[in-house]
């Protein structure tokens, strides 16, 4: 009998997908996956409107010319080195299968956003965990770092601001990673969907510091509030374009015509209309809102310093109880772990959801902690 070759034993469903399935089922809040509540903005909206009709065949799979000027515009870069792909999971899956195969070794940090093993064993790759030390503020282990790196590793798959920690790389962690980089001869492909979404000090571009060597990954679905328009990008090291859009045709060929022409029109006028400041000061706020109200039940949170994500530790709870029995879906911190344990007690929660859905994730979680502690 004919059977499914056993790479599909990667096809399970993810822990994000879970959670809002038992949400859904549950009637809790939602602060587990990482989608917006609040609708995207209207020029975008409009653009798109706009563009269905008009833009409506093929693009070169490299992207259409007038986004890619948009987003060279936008981050600096040359237009030549910016491929169009279908959202930042896309670019992601275009980089593992250009830069790793059989025998190779990725190095990321632990704990990891989801897609990078599978995509990374899918390539045929392994990859190799190193723990972040979390003691106050999530940092990263450089000796450890260091250690893991062998004669089999292609690459550094690093994400900043980071998903789920929400912590940012400092200058020394990013300049020694560089470092790294450069005497170990690596590649380093820098996540970075949530370049806008920062609270203090912008985050470092590792291309800046070795262009030659870096594969940025961007995101209009994050910097936009269109999750669900599957449009990102890879802006690689020069002259890498054309063989990594060559290897993006055999994916998705394209990204959706219309929706690429409307965030061409987009990217500048959210930088003309102060749109990121804004998205920044709105997150700031249902941060401030999730983070107090935790701390406030005596629970033990750490500050992100971008992403809309916090990590917190709620002592003895596990996620499928609290998302039946409490009515609030968070992820729980061993779905960010393979290779080492998770620490005790640690959720991830999304605070990209409105106010009055934290203020009611908050009530419930506080009548169900009070209500275990006395029951
Ligand atoms: C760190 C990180 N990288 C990549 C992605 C995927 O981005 P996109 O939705 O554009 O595919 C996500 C989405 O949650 C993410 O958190």
């Amino acid at each position: 009998m004919a059977s499914l070759h056993p790479r599909t034993q990667l096809s399970k469903e993810s822990v994000f997908a879970h959670m809002s399935r038992l949400a859904t089922q549950y009637g809790a809040i939602n602060l587990g996956q990482g989608f917006p509540s609040n609708p995207p903005p209207t020029f975008l909206l409009e653009a798109a409107r706009r563009a269905i009709g008009a833009v409506d065949q093929y693009t070169p799979p490299i992207g259409l010319p007038r986004l890619r000027e948009a987003i060279a515009e936008d981050l600096g870069v040359a237009p030549e080195d910016v491929v169009i792909t279908a959202g930042g999971t896309e670019a992601l899956q275009v980089l593992a299968e250009s830069l790793y195969g059989p025998g190779d070794e990725v190095v990321m940090l632990e704990p990891y956003f989801d897609v990078y093993i599978p995509q990374a064993r899918i390539a045929g790759a392994e990859p190799v965990m190193v723990p972040m030390r979390l003691t106050d503020r999530w940092e990263v282990d450089l000796p450890a770092l260091e250690r893991a790196i062998t004669v089999r590793t292609q690459a550094l798959l690093l994400t900043n601001p980071y998903n789920p920690t929400g912590s940012v790389f400092s200058r020394a962690e990013a300049e020694h990673i560089v470092a790294l980089a450069r005497k170990h001869d690596l590649w380093i492909i820098s996540d970075e969907v949530y370049d806008e979404l920062y609270f203090a000090e912008p985050p470092l571009s590792f291309r800046k510091m070795a262009p030659e060597r870096v594969f940025t990954v961007g995101s209009a679905g994050k910097r936009l509030e269109a999750t669900g328009w599957r449009i990102g990008w890879i802006v690689t090291p020069p002259g890498l374009a054309p063989q990594i859009a060559g290897m993006r045709q055999w994916n998705s060929f394209c990204s959706a015509a219309p929706l690429q022409a409307a965030v061409a029109e987009a990217l500048p006028m959210a930088r003309k209309e102060g749109f990121y400041p804004h998205l920044r000061e709105s997150y700031k706020q249902r941060k401030n809102l999730l983070e107090q109200g935790l701390q406030a039940m005596g629970l033990k949170t750490f500050a992100p310093a971008g992403t809309y994500f916090l990590t917190a530790i709620l002592p003895e709870l596990e996620a499928e109880t609290l998302v039946r029995e409490a009515g609030v879906a968070a992820i729980p911190g061993s779905a960010f772990y393979i290779q080492n344990p998770a620490p005790k007690g640690l959720f991830r929660f999304a605070f990209c959801k409105t106010a009055q859905e934290i203020e009611q994730a908050l009530n419930r979680l506080q009548a169900y902690l009070k209500q275990r502690a006395y029951g």
